[in-house]
C-alpha cells in the first residue's frame, strides 16, 4: 500500500500521498493541499520544497554524493569529456562512438556567430561585467533565430537550438572578455577540441603566436564536467521557471546566467579570489582573518566555505582540490594569494570551530584558485561556471518541457495593509 501523510487543521483531517524517488527520497505530494484545505505551505528559499521530479542529477548532501544520470561524478571527471557529459545530461545516456562524433561535429559546425552580434558587443562599455555581456548576447539569439519563440517547435528545431547554444557559448564568453580588454575578438578554430578552442579564442592576440597548453585544456575540461549540473540550484530553477512560461530557450538560459551571477551563487568563485587578494593587501595574515570569521560581531565572511546542501563535504571540491594541486605543480605556479588560500584551507579542515560549523572549502574555493592558476581573469570565473553549467541548464529545460510542466506560480502569505480608502494628496 502506498504511503500517505496526514495533516490535522481546525478539527479536520487531510491525507496526502507520499511519493518516493528511485533513491528512496520521499516527498509529501501537496498538489491538492490548497484545493482541499485552503492552506498553502510557506518555505522561504524553498529549502524543503521539491519543485519537480527529475531524472537528471542525484545529490545526497549528507553523504556527499553527486551523480549525473546515475554515473558517479568521480568517474565522469576522471574518464569522460565535457562534451560526452553534456550529451549524457541532455539525452539521458552516454553516447556511442558514432553519436559522440555526430554531436561533436554538429557543435563544431555551429561555433561561428552572426557578425551583427559584434555590433551588440561593441555597444557595451569596456568596464561591463562579462556576465552581463554574456547573458545579453545569449538573449540576442532570440532575434537571430526567431523560430525559437514558437513554443510548439519540432524536436529537431529544439535540438538545433541546443547545439547552437553549446557551440556558440565559448565564442560569446571569450568575446565578452575581449571587449573588456579592448582587444579584437578571435574567431573559433574548428580544428581544435571544445576547451582548446575556448582557450585560443580567449588568449590569442593578433601580434603573438599562441599555442594551447594541453595541461590547461585538460584541467579546464575537468572543471566544466564538475560544474555541469547540480539539480535544482538557483540558476537551474530560474531556467526551469522562465522556460515554464514557454519563453524561448535562449531567454531561459540567459535568465539562468543572470541568476548565476550573484555572489551567493556562481559569483562566489570570484568573491573567493577577491577575498584572498584583500587579505594579501592587508599584510597576508590568514590567522587574523580566521579570527575575524569566528567573531560573530565582525561582518567579515569567509567566501568559498560550507555549502547549502552538502553537510560534510562537497564531492566536487575533493576532485577539484586534487586537480588544483596537480595543475599548480605541473605549471610551477608560485603565487602568494594561493599560499594564503592553503593556510585558510588548512585551518578550516583542522580547526574545531570550522569543523563544527561544516565550513569546509567548497567547489567555489578551489575553482577560483585553479582558474587563477590557469590565467583566467577574476571577473571571468563566473563566466567559466556558466560555460560548465550550460548542458545542465539545457537538460533541465528540456526535461521541464518534455514533462509538460505547468507554469511556475508560487503563492504568498500577504502581510500588508488591509483594505483602506484612498487619501487625496492634500490630506496626507
Ligand atoms: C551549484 O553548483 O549550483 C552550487 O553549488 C549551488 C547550489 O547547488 O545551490
Amino acid at each position: 500500500m502506498s504511503e500517505s501523510a496526514k495533516l490535522s487543521f481546525k478539527g479536520q483531517d487531510y491525507e496526502f500521498p507520499v511519493i518516493t524517488g528511485t533513491e528512496n527520497e520521499s516527498a509529501i505530494d501537496i498538489a491538492k493541499l490548497r484545493a482541499t484545505s485552503g492552506l498553502i505551505t510557506l518555505d522561504p528559499g524553498y529549502k524543503n520544497t521539491g519543485a519537480t521530479t527529475s531524472a537528471i542529477t542525484f545529490l545526497d548532501g549528507e553523504e556527499g554524493i553527486l551523480r549525473y544520470r546515475g554515473y558517479r561524478i568521480e568517474d565522469l571527471a576522471e574518464k569522460s569529456t565535457f562534451l560526452e557529459v553534456s550529451y549524457l545530461l541532455i539525452y539521458g545516456e552516454l553516447p556511442t562512438q558514432a553519436q559522440y562524433e555526430d554531436f561533436s561535429k554538429e557543435i563544431t559546425h555551429h561555433t561561428l556567430v552572426h557578425e551583427d552580434i559584434k555590433k551588440i558587443l561593441e555597444g557595451f562599455p569596456s568596464n561591463a561585467h562579462p556576465m552581463g555581456v554574456l547573458s545579453s548576447m545569449i538573449c540576442a539569439l532570440t532575434a537571430f533565430y526567431p523560430d525559437s519563440l514558437n513554443p510548439n517547435r519540432s524536436e529537431e528545431e529544439v535540438n538545433l537550438s541546443i547545439i547552437r547554444l553549446i557551440a556558440k557559448m565559448p565564442t560569446f564568453a571569450t568575446w565578452a572578455y575581449k571587449n573588456e580588454m579592448g582587444h579584437p575578438v578571435n574567431y573559433p578554430d574548428n580544428s581544435l577540441d571544445y576547451c582548446s578552442n575556448f582557450l585560443k579564442m580567449m588568449f590569442a592576440l593578433p601580434a603573438e603566436k599562441y599555442d594551447v597548453d594541453p595541461i590547461v585544456s585538460a584541467a579546464l575540461d575537468k572543471l566544466l564536467i564538475l560544474h555541469a549540473d547540480h539539480e535544482q540550484n538557483c540558476s537551474t530553477s530560474t531556467v526551469r521557471i522562465v522556460g515554464s512560461s514557454q519563453a524561448s530557450i535562449y531567454a531561459s538560459i540567459s535568465a539562468g546566467i543572470n541568476a548565476l551571477w550573484g555572489p551567493l551563487h556562481g559569483g562566489a568563485n570570484q568573491s573567493v579570489i577577491e577575498m584572498l587578494e584583500a587579505i594579501k593587501a592587508d599584510g597576508g595574515d590568514a590567522k587574523k582573518y580566521l579570527d575575524k570569521a569566528k567573531d560573530k560581531n565582525d561582518p567579515f565572511r569567509l567566501m568559498g566555505f560550507g555549502h547549502r546542501v552538502y553537510k560534510n563535504f562537497d564531492p566536487r571540491a575533493k576532485i577539484i582540490k586534487k586537480a588544483a594541486d596537480d595543475v599548480l605543480a605541473k605549471l610551477g605556479v608560485n603565487d602568494p594569494v594561493l599560499d594564503i588560500a592553503k593556510e585558510l584551507e588548512h585551518a578550516a579542515l583542522n580547526d574545531q570551530y570550522f569543523i563544527d560549523r561544516q565550513l569546509y572549502p567548497n567547489v567555489d574555493f578551489y575553482s577560483g584558485i585553479i582558474y587563477r592558476a590557469l590565467g583566467i581573469p577574476t571577473d571571468m570565473f563566473t563566466v567559466m561556471f556558466a560555460l560548465g553549467r550550460l548542458p545542465g541548464w539545457i537538460a533541465q529545460w528540456k526535461e521541464m518541457r518534455e514533462n509538460g510542466e505547468p507554469i511556475g506560480r508560487p503563492r504568498q502569505v500577504y502581510t500588508g495593509a488591509n483594505e483602506r480608502d484612498y487619501v487625496s494628496m492634500n490630506k496626507r
